[in-house]
């Protein structure tokens, strides 16, 4: 998730723009940028440099950016590996451009260009938007909104710009796809960002943008119409929230503002990547020789084993390649047997944490090819790797991770699919369906995220609990496991996730009356046994929280409490399963007053052995 900030006005731009984008360093970035107009220069000078602000501060002292017109932007690197080069705002010809989000027919657009002769200086999806705006003018728009308002009908994807040009120097273009944008208003200045916390230190006087709407801003007013040039009014509004606050987004944690960012964490990792037209899907271009793929082992710690644990499932499901899951901590201690034809995966949101990256040296020692799935481009795993597969949850704050593991899973089916249409044992029409309830599932997981204050009920209920356990089958199971880690992490009750069959094998000697049991019985083929299984908990006065599926009409005579998902493919049913228990382990942990977002003994990329 990258920041971005516009100011016009008769201040000194350059302060403005780093004071703002210094408010946005939470979000994690790896790249900073401005482009201000200069008056005496008659254009704009853009300075930018990969790594922190404290760099491009430097930079601005050797090179100042002077003027009362700019934009600022810092990187959350998707497309492009984090550099100098890659840093926004990008510019071509008289144009300057910072973007937030996925261009995802970006390529295209590059081939298109490069032959009309535009000369590119970046791997960015983003240049290709400040290309298309200079070429809109060239071919005759008669101003910048015209430009980008032609420049928007050719680009799909989600995206937040902000457009300036040496041009028109007393205007300000921003468009919104997806992506967030607000408008802060001032006395003869306005302001553009990608959050109100960064100018809420100028302004708490501002407008909200809404999809598929463009704004003209300038120093006496703010225009908006939608892309096709309609006239929208909006009232503006008055931000009551503290810095803090704001920085949350409102939420009361970055771990509940991101577990309701999980739609758009997921919506923006499956950008790109669906190929309805052929029923497949693209790994970015990746081509792994499937054909010679004998075995798939995957390699993780913590959440990212529990999401590689539902990998395996849905692996051997759709592209029938025997999967084997390993902790990272335990797989580089056991001199594991590998050969060729063996691929490891590597899953790690930080791609930094130690055991994944020992485990990652001890299999390419033994001759294995490595892929790794990160949520951070470029970071020490995907480095180390073979081939690397890219989430795009953006930056990940709360320690408990939430949406990296949601998208985390996308990013396994997405694996699995590509896998399956390669080896042959995933029809077309199979393919089809599953390809079709992936990209239905932000709406449904909004469904879900939204319905949280019943959840906050039965969180109130049990918050005093001595412990938890948490029952499931197949890949329900590690589900389960994940609903405990959450609970353990944040609330610091103790918590277990079980295989609902093993109840019987000795779990079952914990059931009493005091103690919660959230069971997990989407429907599906084990959904019989699981009913059993609650039965066997109610016989003994265990209080069971249910999760099942919209419809389901009959579990709740066996459940205390029922937390319905939407109903999706069996195989995609856990990106759905573990939102309410992610939003139960947050209420418990808020009701018991737990530091939520640091929670005691943990860091948020364990770097260390
Ligand atoms: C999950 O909530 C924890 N923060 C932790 O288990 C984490 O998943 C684990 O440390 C692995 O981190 P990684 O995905 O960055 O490698």
């Amino acid at each position: 998730m990258c920041g971005i900030i516009g100011y016009i006005g008769n201040r000194q731009a350059t302060p403005i723009l780093i004071g703002g984008l210094r408010k946005l360093e939470y979000r994690g970035y790896d790249s900073a940028g401005v482009s201000v107009w200069n008056e005496t220069e008659g254009n704009s000078r853009v300075v930018r440099c990969r790594g922190k602000l404290a760099g491009l501060e430097e930079k601005l002292k050797a090179e100042p950016a002077v003027g009362t017109v700019g934009i600022g932007h810092t990187r959350w690197a998707t497309h492009g590996r984090p550099s100098d080069q890659n840093s926004h705002p990008h510019k071509a010809g008289p144009i300057s451009v910072i973007h937030n989000g996925i261009i995802e027919n970006h390529l295209a657009l590059r081939q298109e260009l490069a032959g009309a002769g535009a000369k590119f200086s970046s791997e960015t999806d983003t240049e290709i938007f400040a290309h298309l705006v200079e070429h809109a003018l060239i071919a005759g728009a008669p101003d910048l909104t015209t430009a980008v308002r032609r420049s928007l009908q050719k680009v799909r994807g989600s995206f937040a710009f902000v457009v300036m040009s040496d041009k028109e120097p007393g205007t300000l273009v921003a468009a919104k796809n997806s992506s967030p944008l607000v408008i802060g208003l001032g006395d003869g200045e306005n302001y553009v960002a990608s959050d109100v916390t960064a100018i809420l230190a100028e302004t708490r006087k501002v407008i909200f943008i809404d999809e598929g709407e463009m704004v003209t801003v300038t120093r006496s007013g703010v225009a908006i119409t939608d892309f096709e040039g309609n006239p929208k009014t909006r009232e503006p509004k008055m931000i009551t929230w503290s810095s803090v606050q704001a920085e949350k987004g409102g939420f009361k944690h970055y771990m509940l503002k991101e577990i309701h960012e999980q739609p758009r964490a997921v919506a923006d990792t499956l950008v790109g990547r669906v190929d309805l037209e052929n029923d497949d899907v693209s790994l970015d271009g990746l081509e792994l020789d499937v054909a010679n793929i004998k075995r798939i082992i995957f390699i993780a710690c913590g959440t990212s084993y529990h999401a590689s644990m539902v990998g395996e499932f849905l692996v051997e499901a759709m592209a029938r390649i025997p999967v084997e899951v390993d902790l990272a901590s335990e797989f580089r201690y056991r001199d594991p047997i590998l050969g060729p034809g063996d691929l490891v995966v590597a899953v790690s949101q930080s791609g930094e944490t130690l055991d994944t990256m020992e485990a990652i040296r001890e299999a390419k020692k033994k001759g294995a090819k490595v892929l790794a799935i990160s949520n951070v481009l470029e970071s020490s795993i995907p480095r180390l790797a073979d081939y690397a597969f890219y989430t795009h949850a953006g930056p990940e704050i709360g320690v408990a991770s939430t949406k990296a593991f949601t998208t985390q899973l996308v990013a396994m089916a997405l694996l699995a699919i590509h896998l399956g249409r390669r080896t042959g044992k995933l029809t077309k029409e199979r393919a089809r369906e599953l390809l079709a309830d992936l990209v239905a599932l932000p709406s449904k997981m909004r469904d879900v995220v939204e319905g949280s204050a019943q959840i906050q009920a039965i969180a109130r209920r049990y918050g005093a609990a001595n412990g938890c356990l948490f029952l499931g089958r197949g890949a329900q199971y590690p589900i389960a496991l994940e609903g405990a880690l959450k609970l353990k992490e944040i609330s610091y009750i103790h918590a277990e996730g079980y295989a609902a069959g093993e109840m019987k094998h000795g779990p079952i000697a914990l059931i009493d009356e005091h103690l919660p049991v959230v069971v997990i019985a989407p429907r599906g083929p084990s959904y019989e046994k699981t009913i059993s299984n609650l039965a066997e908990v109610r016989a003994r006065q265990g209080k069971i929280i249910a999760i099942a599926t919209r419809g389901d009409n009959d579990i709740g005579g066996h459940s205390d409490d029922v937390i319905i998902v939407p109903d999706t493919a069996l195989e995609l049913s856990p990106i759905l399963t573990v939102l309410p228990l992610q939003l139960l382990s947050y209420y418990v942990a808020d009701f018991k007053g737990t530091d939520i977002d640091q929670p005691r003994n943990l860091a948020k990329s364990v770097t260390v052995e």
